[in-house]
């Protein structure tokens, strides 16, 4: 440890991805990657950008907002002042990033509220940036406790919803996202929708109603491009402004020429978006089906993974026999959520290969 690290450096607990192994090739069920390639018109986008590469990209990633922007008021049907531009966009390099830049920008010298068991990272920034947060338990059978987001006290000065949540993959209702916000109309609330393409029921349609909204989403998940790392907020226009001013004092060029064109061309390819979506839910719900057959206890999943209970067997020593197995799955040794573990939801044949080794291993 080196005797140069400043305090805050010193008293960090930093997040832990899950693991890209090296060793051997497994089934890879573990970080919620898309097992799609990106796009045909994703990928002829990106050769063609590599020309450009000695320019600097555009530090407003304009393209993409605008994509964004096109993408949803078509998609949302939106109306009359619902209507989104590129000003209600905000790019960053992959949505930890863009949640990185949130964090400074409106949540720096209150105390924020977030789930008891939702995505790791949150508390993480809550010390990078030095925020103080108050856990809201989620409820026996790990949903948000409506009340609770809706009484949150005068002491929180900002909500994170992780809608649908991982690692539990339970989504809140449009309706009921609508009443946090109206509950809380001096707290932005955040609502990461990192997972809503594969069944939720995203906010934007309302980013122009609510000043207190700011959606995130990346293109990791639905898009096929965790490895390009873009992603976005949309909110009201005063808020992206917030967000610029920030970034523009951090790192102007938050995503490169490649990413860019990337998710441009990610946002325009509508048709392959929803042809692989639509594959991955199929492919959950007869996971979901098939895990039950075996015993498992499978929480309703709105996401790319299920969040499962084993029977006969702990959580920790399942993992261990399938990683063996050459599955890998994601196991968090946390109280609540140790006695489960997260599948991705890969092609037809991962998971045919996941449930036959969980068989074996389980004797089922
Ligand atoms: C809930 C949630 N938010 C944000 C992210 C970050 O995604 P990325 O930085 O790849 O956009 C993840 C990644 O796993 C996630 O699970």
């Amino acid at each position: 440890m080196s005797k140069f690290l400043s305090k805050l450096a010193l008293s960090l607990d930093p997040y832990v991805p899950g693991e890209q192994p090296k060793d051997k090739k497994y089934v890879k069920l573990n970080t919620n990657e898309n097992p799609y390639p990106p796009s045909q018109m994703v990928q002829d986008a990106i050769a063609s950008a590599t020309s450009d590469l000695r320019l600097y990209p555009d530090p407003d990633a304009t393209a993409v907002r605008e994509a964004i922007a096109k993408y949803y008021n078509d998609a949302l049907a939106l109306q009359g002042d619902a209507v989104i531009d590129s000003d209600n966009v905000f790019i960053g390099n992959g949505s930890d990033e863009v949640l990185a830049f949130v964090f400074p920008t409106f949540f720096k010298g209150k105390k924020i509220a977030f789930a008891d068991i939702t995505y790791s990272f949150y508390p993480v920034y809550c010390a990078l940036f030095e925020i103080p947060y108050q856990l809201i338990p989620l409820t026996e059978d790990f949903s948000y406790d409506m009340d609770a987001y809706t009484g949150a006290g005068d002491d929180i000065g900002g909500i994170l919803l992780c809608n649908p949540n991982a690692p539990t993959g339970r989504a809140l209702s449009l309706a009921e996202v609508e009443t946090i916000l109206d509950a809380n109309r001096d707290k932005l609330v955040l609502v990461d929708e990192a997972y809503v393409d594969f069944g939720g029921e995203t906010a934007v349609a309302l980013v122009n109603r609510y000043d207190n909204l700011l959606v995130c989403q990346t293109l990791s998940k639905s898009r096929q491009l965790a490895g390009m790392r873009v992603g976005a907020a949309i909110a009201c226009k005063e808020v992206i402004a917030g967000l610029n001013a920030v970034k523009n004092s951090f790192n102007s060029y938050t995503a490169d020429r490649l990413g860019i064109a990337a998710a441009k061309a990610a946002f325009e390819d509508v048709a392959y978006f929803d042809e692989t979506r639509n594959k991955i839910m199929a492919t959950r719900e007869r996971t979901v089906k098939a895990l039950e057959a075996m015993g498992f206890d499978v929480i309703p999943s709105k996401a790319n993974f299920v969040f499962a209970k084993p029977s006969g067997m702990p959580a920790a020593e399942l993992f261990k026999k399938l990683r063996d197995d050459g599955i890998l799955v994601r196991y968090f040794n946390k109280p609540r959520i140790d006695d489960r573990l997260r599948i991705t939801i890969g092609t037809d044949e991962e998971m045919d290969a996941m449930l036959a080794s969980a068989r074996k291993i389980l004797g089922k």
